[in-house]
């Protein structure tokens, strides 16, 4: 089985941007890391900064017919993109919604994700080990 690990905008810029929010870490140590503890798992890593480029992922990935689930950080798009939600109502798969930072100890617009209701359950504040921790729930959670 394969588990999805797509990330939204900005994350590319992990590890040059905000490091005090979100460390120095960057998205391929993320990735590199999620391979060398989980070596059962087949992962397809995906990050776009377009909402577009994120759905059409989603639905192939649903299509795909091998991937048990979806890690997500979906970035600021957590916060507006409709579009987003509704892609993730569209499928079956279920998607851990994850975030680096815990969003509900930051600005206020942040404390708002419109995904959440449609994500399987959120994980936020655990910087890199949000990420395994939502493969874990994934995992953990296949019938
Ligand atoms: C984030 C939190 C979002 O509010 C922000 O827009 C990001 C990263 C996180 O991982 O903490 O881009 O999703």
């Amino acid at each position: 089985h394969s588990i999805l690990v797509l990330n939204g905008p900005n994350l590319s810029r992990l590890g040059k941007r905000e490091p005090e929010i979100y460390g120095k870490i960057t998205l391929d140590d993320i990735n590199r890391g999620l391979v060398e503890s989980f070596s059962e798992v087949a992962f397809e890593f995906y990050q776009s900064e377009g909402e577009g480029a994120l759905i059409e992922k989603l639905f192939q990935a649903e299509d795909n017919g091998s991937c048990s689930g979806v890690v997500l950080n979906a970035g600021a798009l957590t916060h507006y993109s409709i579009a987003l939600r509704d892609a993730i109502s569209a499928i079956e798969l279920p998607v851990v919604e994850v975030h680096l930072s815990n969003i509900y100890a930051r600005e206020e617009f942040r404390r708002t994700s419109v995904i959440s209701e449609v994500c399987k359950g959120v994980i936020s504040g655990f910087g890199a080990n949000s990420y395994h921790l939502g493969v874990r729930a994934i995992l953990e959670s296949r019938s």
